[in-house]
């Protein structure tokens, strides 16, 4: 589609609009949309939130720091935006410690590729820089917000804990937990604390809740803040309240963490870092994220390779031309095209990325050799995840979520 035709989309009423009616992007832990089909305008989203944009001294500062290439994501601005990065970075090279924390809501039996992202990530910065992780599966917050029993999100959480270990982490350094299971006395101290400091005025200006919303939900945001501080985990951090985190995650957690960052001061621990992820876009366009409630907007790492194949001919959104004629004349539209998008996230091959984008602008490439070699690239990321996945026991789950001390001494 040419930039100057004004496109249509749908709202959640099925109602169309166009593009000049000019909605807001929305981010919010609960709901990403735009009515623009390159996606989420990151750039107004920094400014909106107050975040930094992540350039490139920064990004060639890691890899000095590193001496190892940079992770794609983040060569790709697909890592885009940070809070204090520098200060982790000062921590590293003065070999002071940290830790990584990232999380996930069990909202589906398995995860999909939008999930995957920030684990994938986590892993490249767990091998980088060598800390402790801490991973927390949210049942809690999905059986507040979401139609399920205590059970259902729970067994979801196991699920997803599984292929959370197959991304490829070491329970030597590697701290998982599901919040209904791991309320001991430290997690529920630091809680409390930051329950102590922030209003209900201040949840619902950041989240939005209001009097019709259950107390759980205004007392869920400083469970997911409590794991910020190392004080939550003494097993770990041997008792000490002072080790800062970086957290790698997509930007819509970001309120939960900028009230986190409001709290720590007045609670004397160290402000979270934050790195931030844009979203992997539904099949059907960026308009929106792929979401585990609608299975088609999505590729489950239990999808069957056919299936994968499936779903990327049949839905994924197309920047190409209306035939074939006009398309080698006019070329495709990388920047809409969903099969390209998801190349930018799993193609290893900074080259060949490269090549495949000139060809399909320039007409040179037709839509369906651009879905072949995201189809390839995609079924060889979930069958090797689902290969790791058949090795991961329940007794492989407990190494990882036993209270446990980490290879790291405090
Ligand atoms: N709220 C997140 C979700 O719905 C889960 C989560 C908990 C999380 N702690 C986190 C995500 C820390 C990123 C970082 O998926």
């Amino acid at each position: 589609m040419s930039s100057d035709q004004v496109s249509v989309s749908s709202n959640h009423n099925g109602v169309e609009k166009t593009n000049e009616e000019v909605d807001e992007d929305i981010v919010t832990p609960w709901n990403v949309s735009t009515t623009s089909v390159k996606g989420v305008d990151y750039d107004k989203l920094i400014v909106k939130f107050g975040c930094k944009k992540l350039d490139q001294a920064l990004v060639d500062r890691i890899e000095n720091l590193t001496g190892k290439p940079v992770h794609p994501m983040l060569r790709r601005g697909l890592f885009f935006a940070h809070r204090d990065l520098e200060y982790i970075l000062d921590r590293f090279e003065k070999k002071q410690p940290f830790f990584l924390y990232t999380g996930r809501g069990p909202s589906s039996g398995a995860l999909h590729l939008g999930h995957l992202i920030p684990f994938m990530f986590t892993k490249y910065l767990q091998e980088i820089f060598d800390v402790p992780l801490i991973v927390q599966m949210t049942d809690d917050e999905k059986f507040l917000w979401k139609d399920l029993t205590s059970e259902q999100s729970k067994k979801m959480a196991h699920e997803n804990i599984k292929d959370i270990i197959a991304v490829g982490f070491d329970p030597e350094k590697t701290f998982i937990f599901c919040n209904t299971e791991y309320m001991c006395p430290a997690f529920y101290q630091t809680v409390l604390k930051v329950w102590k400091v922030v209003t209900n005025n201040q949840a619902r200006s950041i989240f939005g809740f209001s009097g019709e919303d259950s107390i759980g939900k205004a007392a869920f945001p400083a469970i997911q803040a409590a794991p910020c501080f190392s004080s939550s985990f003494p097993q770990i951090f041997n008792g000490r309240r002072d080790i800062p985190c970086l957290i790698p995650c997509a930007i819509d957690q970001d309120p939960y963490f900028r009230m986190s960052r409001d709290a720590a001061p007045r609670l004397n621990f160290p402000k979270p870092t934050l790195i931030f992820s844009s979203f992997l876009p539904a099949l059907q366009g960026a308009q929106t994220k792929m979401a585990a409630s609608d299975q088609n907007t999505c590729i489950y790492i239990d999808d069957s390779p056919k299936n994968i194949k499936n779903k990327i001919n049949k839905y994924a959104f197309s920047g190409g031309q209306a035939t074939v004629e006009e398309h080698r004349k006019l070329g495709g539209n990388c920047d809409v095209d969903i099969s390209y998008q998801f190349l930018k996230y799993f193609m290893d091959d900074d080259d060949k990325l490269e090549e495949i984008r000139k060809k399909y602008s320039s007409g040179e490439m037709l839509t369906g050799e651009l879905k072949k070699e995201a189809i390839e690239v995609i079924q060889k990321v979930v069958a090797d995840l689902q290969e790791r996945r058949k090795l991961v026991t329940d007794e492989t789950v407990n190494t990882f979520t036993s209270v446990h001390k980490l290879q790291y001494n405090y």
